[in-house]
């Protein structure tokens, strides 16, 4: 016990009690309805003797949904759901992050009634499948935004007053792994430069730890 995983860690304004940490796993146990429930208590507050706790990816909204039975965070209703998990893992003196989850060119139509999935460029994921309603499906190529749309897509996120950030009811941790949210944005295999908004020249670096304060490009 005298290991430096048993140490605390401090993380910023958090005292973390280890320094194990639950990786983001996505579990599948809401059913149609994305409602967070007891049974998502139990696993979490099961765990919560860890440092940290990251929850399984969450959607921020209806249309980036692109897992069948995974939580999201987009109504009151869910943000009660969620409820039962924080106070579950709080009252066992633990601390959780949820991930918050675009799914982007990971998704497919099937999950939206027919209609394209969003993401920041028409690139498809090249290999593999994905898992629909429908059952398995090869990748599709996703619908662009436009830019006109990005507002929309950044206000279901956490900044400013958006209802997700209003409804969190723990820290925020945006999902980054290949090919989902922060990552579909920075990497050349799924996003291209935007050429109207390099012309209207608003291309910008975003800093992800401090999204309020982008920068101009140099
Ligand atoms: C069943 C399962 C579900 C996963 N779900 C997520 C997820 O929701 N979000 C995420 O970022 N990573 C997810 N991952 C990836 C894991 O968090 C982790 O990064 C991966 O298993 C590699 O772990 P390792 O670095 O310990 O080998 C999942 C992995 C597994 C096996």
């Amino acid at each position: 016990m005298n290991s430096v995983l048993f140490q605390p860690f401090h993380l910023r304004d958090l005292t973390l009690r280890n320094r194990i940490v639950l990786a983001p796993m996505t579990r599948a146990r809401t059913g149609a309805a994305r409602l967070p429930n007891r049974l998502m208590a139990d696993y979490y507050a099961q765990r919560s003797s860890a440092g940290l706790l990251i929850t399984e990816g969450v959607t921020i909204s209806e249309e980036v949904n692109g897992w069948s039975a995974s939580p999201g965070i987009y109504t009151d209703e869910m943000a009660e759901g969620w409820k039962l998990t924080t106070d579950a893992v709080h009252a066992k003196g633990g601390l959780i992050f949820l991930q918050l989850w675009h799914t982007g060119r990971a998704s497919h139509s099937n999950f939206h009634g027919g209609r394209s999935a969003v993401a920041p460029s028409a690139i498809k994921i090249s290999d593999g499948e994905i898992h629909t309603p429908n059952g398995k499906q090869p990748h599709e190529v996703p619908r662009a935004l436009e830019t006109t749309e990005i507002p929309r897509v950044v206000g279901s996120g956490t900044t400013g007053r958006s209802p997700t950030r209003r409804r969190c009811p723990t820290g925020p941790h945006p999902r980054g792994r290949k090919g989902t949210r922060t990552s579909r944005f920075t990497r050349r295999n799924s996003s291209k430069p935007h050429s109207t908004l390099e012309e209207a020249g608003h291309v910008q670096h975003i800093d992800l730890a401090n999204p309020q304060s982008p920068r101009r490009l140099q």
